[in-house]
């Protein structure tokens, strides 16, 4: 992989209908990042997920085909992204169990979804672990292991999401910090100008209010649902509030600013919850219109699609294969008549000081040396990119510390000896 692209990965839980909330979430902005240059982008349709909440067959294998015909109709170029079904991908359970046995019980406990269950539970006086899978309480390390195994940078995901993504940077700086720099440390990555669509009731679009708007369902029933959305009882005539009104927040997610300040001015003049209405619908069914053809085409030739997942699941593979076998390796899991490593030895391996290259927030490229239990001993400063930040790096290997110069700061309680010591061990490990 490209050291300098930028990598995305993203998952959809397969258990529903794509509906516009899931579209303007989640398909439309990823459709529209996977066209920026510069970055490398993983899509993927999350089925082993989907088994955490769903026990029906059937509505798991609809939803797949669904969603993965939608991202595409909506113009995702499966020859441009790695774009798969992780059931495909065996190295993702794998790399979940590697996870499993690095990750403290106790740093699960705190996750959100399972633990909103036990509240609800000890709220109920039932069991506290009433209902809860082990799946439930393990689906933060299956996401870990769906991020790091392509060592994604940025990940977009909802509000909701962030947690997990803490956790996946500590089940990897864990796997690292006991086996060797192996996994990139991922970051959440929350698009404020998109959209959190509300449904027809004002609340968060979800099939779970039972409030959503249907994306590719025949136009009729489109229509339908939106002229079932919740408005006030402001009569014809009498000027109406944008300030809090779904079905204006709803037409935004899909116009330009010329079209919003025309509703907004329609509004203070009064339009008719109708005419909002049919607005709205005309404005949806013109941007969605288009894809619908494809949507359909998609749907009725799952041959088709299933194809076209198998071929990303290969593209996919020809890097997590090779990875995960580095992985099974660094763990122990080795071929018994490769060179019998002394166990002094494989750790003395494990144990070099190392370079660590990364890119913060601020869109700078930095690098640290760790010491082999991965305390800091330098610290550099931001470079413009990551090719000036691989010569600083390579000067200090073949000069030593002479070459610091600006480039990077001893750590608080190093001594220029203790860095200097490390730099000699990496030089003749
Ligand atoms: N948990 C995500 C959701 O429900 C879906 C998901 C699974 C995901 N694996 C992922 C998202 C990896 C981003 C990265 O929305």
């Amino acid at each position: 992989m490209n050291a300098t692209l930028t990598r995305y990965l993203t998952g959809i839980t397969t258990t529903g209908t794509p509906h516009l909330g899931n579209y303007v979430g989640a398909i439309r902005p990823t459709v529209q990042a996977s066209r920026r240059p510069g970055t490398q982008n993983f899509y993927f349709l999350a089925d082993y997920h989907a088994l955490i909440k769903c026990d029906e067959p059937a509505r798991i294998q609809r939803s797949t085909l669904e969603i993965a015909a939608c991202w595409l109709a909506a113009g995702l170029d499966p020859e441009h992204v790695y774009f798969y079904r992780q059931s495909d991908i065996p190295e993702i359970p794998e790399l979940t169990w590697f996870l499993t046995c690095v990750t403290g019980k106790g740093l699960l406990n705190r996750a959100h979804a399972y633990k909103a269950q036990v509240d609800k539970n000890n709220a109920a006086g039932v069991d506290p672990d009433a209902d809860v899978t082990a799946g439930l309480f393990m689906y933060p390390v299956l996401m870990a292991a769906d991020i790091i195994l392509f060592n994604a940078h940025k990940v977009p995901v909802g509000r909701d999401q962030v947690q997990h993504l803490e956790m996946a940077r500590d089940m990897a700086s864990s796997f690292n910090h006991l086996y060797g720099e192996h996994f990139t440390l991922p970051e959440a990555q929350i698009d404020e100008a998109v959209a959190t669509l509300p449904g027809l009731d004002g609340r968060k679009m979800s099939k779970s209010y039972d409030n959503v708007i249907a994306l590719f369902g025949p136009r009729e029933q489109v229509r339908r649902q939106i002229f079932s959305i919740v408005t006030d009882s402001r009569a014809p005539g009498e000027p109406k509030e944008v300030e809090g009104s779904a079905l204006f927040q709803i037409y935004q997610a899909f116009a330009d600013a010329g079209e919003t300040q025309a509703l907004r001015k329609a509004y203070a003049q009064g339009i008719a919850w109708s005419d909002a209405k049919q607005l709205l619908f005309e404005r949806i069914d013109r941007e969605i219109a288009p894809m619908r053809e494809r949507y359909d085409a998609l749907v009725n030739n799952p041959a088709e699609l299933e194809k076209i997942l198998k071929a990303g699941a290969e593209k996919a593979r020809a890097i997590a294969t090779p990875f995960l076998g580095r992985l099974r390796h660094a763990v122990g899991l080795r071929n018994l008549a490769d060179q019998p490593q002394a166990a002094g030895k494989g750790k003395a391996k494990a144990a070099l000081p190392s370079f660590k290259q990364y890119r913060e927030a601020d869109g700078r490229h930095y690098f640290k040396l760790v010491d082999a239990g991965g305390a800091l001993l330098l610290q550099s400063s931001g470079f413009a990119s990551p090719q000036d930040a691989g010569r600083a790096v390579a000067r200090l290997k073949q000069e030593g510390l002479a070459a610091l110069g600006g480039a990077a700061a001893l750590a608080e309680g190093v001594s220029e000896d203790q860095a200097r010591a490390a730099l000699a061990q990496l030089a003749s490990g």
